[in-house]
């Protein structure tokens, strides 16, 4: 019962996927830059090697193109394939999402195809936060065309009809005021964000933002797993990045290097779970546990590498509609005062759980932050396994509160003139909710109820944060020529969800990279 709920959730959130899971005009993403990886020479070198063709890493990729080579390394395979299959339940080895249950028990989902999350999500996209832009000491202007960049290219006006009307006038009844109207600015108070999928509902992807990629300086290999970034110890001189292995479909190894140049460098853009995965493999991370698991040589001792990993906690509550519901993403979300964010979706006849109404909506809260934190470790030495990882959800008291005021908050929704008609009047809020509960119990506390139904939005982030594994300008610490640019490095999860500003972060840096190649001298 419990992954059953899982998997509607899922199915809700990432609806689209369900009709749009190959989305593309015959015309897009016929790449001439882009190869199965089996094609590659096992040779080559170029001046930027980016392992990871994800959020941030097709950002970064063809940001840095306009002015260098550049290599992209991705372990998946094209979005623009015609796979029919992509129901996140879809667990063949070429899918492209790679499920993962995290050490608290909780079901996770974790992206394998070139775009990286942008392929499989939600698409709901909003904004970072002021405070926390200045937070991360990014600079304001170069932040704002970074994310107009990324805007103008993938980025669109939902429609808000029906279902999403009557639940986002819902949020104003229950206090989550003012109406911000649409915007992606990270704003109190309910508001329309922006969405990747367009009017006719094809969903866009950051494999999409390599249209603008100098196709003459580009390489992009899909089906292409790195096993290791390889490193330069000479004497005792700083240790440095000078190229990768990666492996192709057929098992064959392939090397690539780093041209000679000082301002070269090996960019790490695996997400979440790869990047501190690929850096522990490749011998950077906690000495005893590298050693522990037979990695070797341990090239430097690096004991945050994996630390600081977070998941924004989730709970939600599906709504059976005694009206038909339209077939919707998430377009609105409420911006408590108190730390709370308020999502809703909707779904049609598609829903395979008996016993949950066909017709259905459904709405969830999750928390900012969260404060609670975990960590990440090698189960094995394969880059293709997952990694072990804990978030040890709600283990500090503040998200629970956090969590409450969102339940608080999706009641008064519920229970709100506004949306009546799409719930039966026999059901009331705190009956829905227990159904979310196996076995379903009456709900008499809403704090036990946060720790009992606990879920993921896929929000996970951390394990080469800012300030612990990388430096303000996300070089890692000790090691030249080598960055870590994606989710991984943040110290929260930005805005109400974070795809915006890991698109933004690989704009934003390959700007900033390739300003410093100029300044250096050029080429
Ligand atoms: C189901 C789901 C729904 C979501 N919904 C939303 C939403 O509605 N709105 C929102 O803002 N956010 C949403 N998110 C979150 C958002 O999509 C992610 O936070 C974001 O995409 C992460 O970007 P990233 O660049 O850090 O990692 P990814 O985009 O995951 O990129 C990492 C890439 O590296 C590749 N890789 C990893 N290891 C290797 C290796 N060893 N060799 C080669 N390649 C490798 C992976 O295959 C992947 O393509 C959702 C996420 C999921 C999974
Ligand atoms: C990647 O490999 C899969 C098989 O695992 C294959 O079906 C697919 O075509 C490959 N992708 C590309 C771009 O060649
Ligand atoms: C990078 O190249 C583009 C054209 O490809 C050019 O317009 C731009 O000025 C270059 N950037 C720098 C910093 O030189
Ligand atoms: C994609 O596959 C489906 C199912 O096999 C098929 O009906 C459809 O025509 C294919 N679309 C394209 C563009 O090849
Ligand atoms: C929201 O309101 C809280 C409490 O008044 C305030 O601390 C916070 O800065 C506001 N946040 C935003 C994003 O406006
Ligand atoms: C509520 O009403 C609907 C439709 O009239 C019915 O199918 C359902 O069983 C009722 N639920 C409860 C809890 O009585
Ligand atoms: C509610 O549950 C929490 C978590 O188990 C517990 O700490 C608290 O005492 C409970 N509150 C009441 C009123 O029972």
């Amino acid at each position: 019962m419990g992954l059953h709920i899982f998997r509607l959730l899922c199915k809700i959130l990432v609806a689209t996927i369900l009709f749009h899971g190959s989305c593309y005009s015959d015309k897009d993403g016929q790449y001439t830059f882009m190869k199965d990886a089996i094609v590659a020479p096992t040779y080559a070198s170029f001046d930027y090697i980016v392992i990871g063709g994800g959020t941030s890493g097709c950002a970064l990729a063809t940001t840095l193109s306009q002015n260098a080579s550049v290599l992209v390394l991705e372990r998946g395979g094209s979005p623009y394939d015609n796979l029919t299959a992509t129901d996140l339940g879809n667990v063949i080895p070429s899918s492209w999402s790679q499920p993962f249950t995290s050490k608290d028990g909780v079901d996770n989902q974790r992206a394998r195809v070139l775009g990286g999350g942008t392929v499989i999500n939600g698409g709901f996209y909003t904004r970072a936060g002021d405070d926390y832009v200045a937070e991360a000491k990014w600079e304001m202007e170069d932040v704002e065309s970074a994310y107009e960049w990324i805007e103008k290219k993938l980025v669109f006006k939902p429609q808000v009809k029906g279902w999403q009307s009557a639940y986002l006038k819902g949020l104003l009844e229950a206090d989550v005021t003012p109406y911000n109207g649409f915007t992606y600015e990270h704003i109190n108070g309910t508001k329309i964000g922006g969405t990747l999928f367009d009017i006719g509902g094809h969903r866009h992807s950051a494999a999409d933002l390599l249209k603008y990629a100098n196709p003459d300086k580009i390489v992009v290999y899909l089906n292409a797993t790195v096993h290791k970034i390889l490193f330069t110890t000479k004497g005792d001189q700083k240790l440095k990045a000078h190229g990768v292995i990666y492996k192709d479909r057929d098992g064959v190894f392939h090397k690539a290097e780093l041209a000679e140049n000082v301002m070269n460098e090996v960019i790490l853009s695996a997400g979440a779970l790869g990047s501190p995965q690929l850096l522990m493999l490749s011998g950077v991370g906690p000495r005893a546990h590298l050693e522990a698991h037979g990695v070797n040589p341990v090239v430097r001792d690096h004991p945050m590498v994996g630390k600081g990993m977070g998941d924004n906690p989730m709970s939600g509550v599906v709504i059976p509609s005694p009206l038909p519901v339209e077939m919707v993403p998430p377009a609105n979300v409420g911006i408590t005062k108190f730390g709370s964010f308020v999502e809703g979706a909707a779904l049609d006849s598609l829903s395979q759980t008996p016993s949950i109404k066909s017709n259905s909506g459904l709405i969830v809260e999750k928390v900012d932050g969260p404060v609670s934190r975990g960590y990440l470790e090698l189960q094995n030495t394969n880059p293709d396994d997952n990694p072990s990882v804990k978030f040890n959800y709600y283990q500090e008291h503040e998200d629970l509160e956090k969590c409450v005021i969102g339940l608080e908050t999706i009641i008064k929704v519920i229970d709100s003139k506004a949306f009546s008609k799409y719930k039966y009047p026999n059901a009331t809020a705190i009956e829905l909710l227990s159904l979310m509960l196996s076995p379903q119990t009456a709900v008499s506390n809403l704090t036990q109820y946060c720790i009992d139904t606990v879920r993921t939005i896929f929000h996970y982030h951390g394990g080469c944060q800012v300030g612990r594994v990388v430096d303000k300008n996300y070089k890692v610490f000790g090691i030249d020529s080598l960055r870590v640019i994606d989710g991984s490095t943040f110290l929260k999860s930005p805005g109400t969800n974070p795809q915006a500003t890991v698109l933004m972060l690989g704009r934003y840096m390959g700007q900033k990279i390739i300003q410093d190649r100029v300044s250096f001298g050029g080429k």
